[in-house]
């Protein structure tokens, strides 16, 4: 089901309606402002992996409303079937997109919520559980927004990649909160946004999210990025994080990692946005996340059209790792981390974390 956003309200990217998830489709933004109602979990599951909803806080946030969809689904009242097929409907989960972390600690957390004997008791418990990472996201980005934007001094020009805003967060953002949170204080900033190819998040999204809150943005090609960062036109890069390594390595949107090596190369500060569910302190380094590799298609075609010859062999690599060195703070809601990242993340580390 579908319907077109009313103009002029706050909008709402992803909302649990007590029997289906009501999300705004993404891969239609700018031009469309459509909402989609899920009432099948394998629908969730599926406009995770078509990206109508993304970002990595929200994926999580999705996820988890989709696995109390499907527990509502589940006819049998014993526990151990309920069980089996509760696992399966993670499985599912868990197989749409690989990088972003806040996808299996939601996974986790809803599996820890699924621990009582009475059926019906944990079917309105995995409801509870759903709703309860919605609210601690839509807190901790609002909390790093407020955090960040200490960073952010009066005329400063701010390059970002992808989309680090609300509809990347079901919240406030992370990158782009602690922008709109800067600008909140008063401060007269612009920001440079890259495209983000191949499927144009830069453009499409964050170009929009601004727009609406009146924020002087100017698009730009990825590829220009260099010239802007060398003629001294920015003065700080942000991004937000797909997942970070417990040493500080951050996986974010293919060619965040080309930003990082040009700002150090210009003495420009690099700041990573994040809240600390996207920190997996179960592994080592950034050399161990894996990284989604999407269709060759999304490369050799722009919109439908061959945008080069037929057969050729195209990659699709979607996240890049960059190295801690290069990071010059993390922001979370718990603090700003400047260096010393295995030590500091350590601090932020629940008791027991389970990766995957
Ligand atoms: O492939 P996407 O659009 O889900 O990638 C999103 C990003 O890389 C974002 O920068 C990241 O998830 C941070 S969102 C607050």
């Amino acid at each position: 089901m579908t319907a077109r956003a009313d103009r002029g309200k706050t909008i709402q990217p992803i909302e649990w309606l007590d029997d289906r998830l009501r999300i705004l489709d993404q891969s239609k933004l700018p031009h469309e402002q459509c909402f989609i109602e899920l009432a099948d979990y394998h629908d969730v599951a599926l406009a995770i992996k078509e990206m109508q909803v993304r970002g990595a806080p929200a994926i999580g946030i999705a996820a988890a409303y989709g696995i109390a969809l499907g527990a509502q689904s589940i006819k049998s009242s014993s526990k151990s079937e309920f069980t089996n097929r509760l696992n399966q409907i993670m499985e599912e989960f868990a197989a749409t997109r690989p990088t972003a972390v806040n996808l299996f600690q939601a996974i986790n957390g809803m599996e820890r919520a699924s621990t009582g004997s009475d059926v019906p008791a944990v079917k309105q418990a995995l409801i509870d559980k759903a709703r309860q990472i919605h609210r601690e996201e839509i807190e901790a980005t609002r909390q790093l927004s407020h955090l960040g934007a200490e960073l952010i001094h009066e005329g400063f020009t701010i390059l970002t990649h992808c989309n680090a805003g609300p509809l990347a967060t079901a919240g406030y953002g992370t990158a782009l909160g602690i922008i709109m949170a800067a600008r909140e204080q008063g401060k007269r900033i612009e920001v440079l946004a890259t495209e983000t190819r191949p499927l144009l998040q830069g453009a499409r999204l964050t170009v929009w999210e601004l727009k609406q809150k009146d924020i002087p943005v100017t698009l730009i090609t990825d590829s220009m990025a260099g010239y802007f960062i060398n003629r001294s036109k920015v003065n700080c890069v942000i991004v937000g994080a797909d997942r970070i390594a417990a040493n500080g390595d951050v996986a974010n949107k293919i060619g965040t990692y080309t930003l990082a090596v040009l700002a150090r190369e210009n003495a420009l500060p690099f700041y990573v946005a994040a809240p600390t569910s996207t920190i997996d302190f179960s592994l080592p380094s950034g050399g161990e996340i894996p990284i989604e590799e999407r269709s060759p298609l999304e490369v050799t075609h722009f919109q439908g059209i061959a945008s080069a010859p037929g057969g050729v062999k195209a990659a699709n690599p979607a996240f890049d790792v960059t190295p801690h060195r290069y990071i010059s703070a993390i922001i979370t809601e718990r603090g700003i981390i400047k260096g010393r990242y295995k030590r500091e993340l350590a601090k932020m580390a629940p008791q027991k974390q389970t990766g995957r």
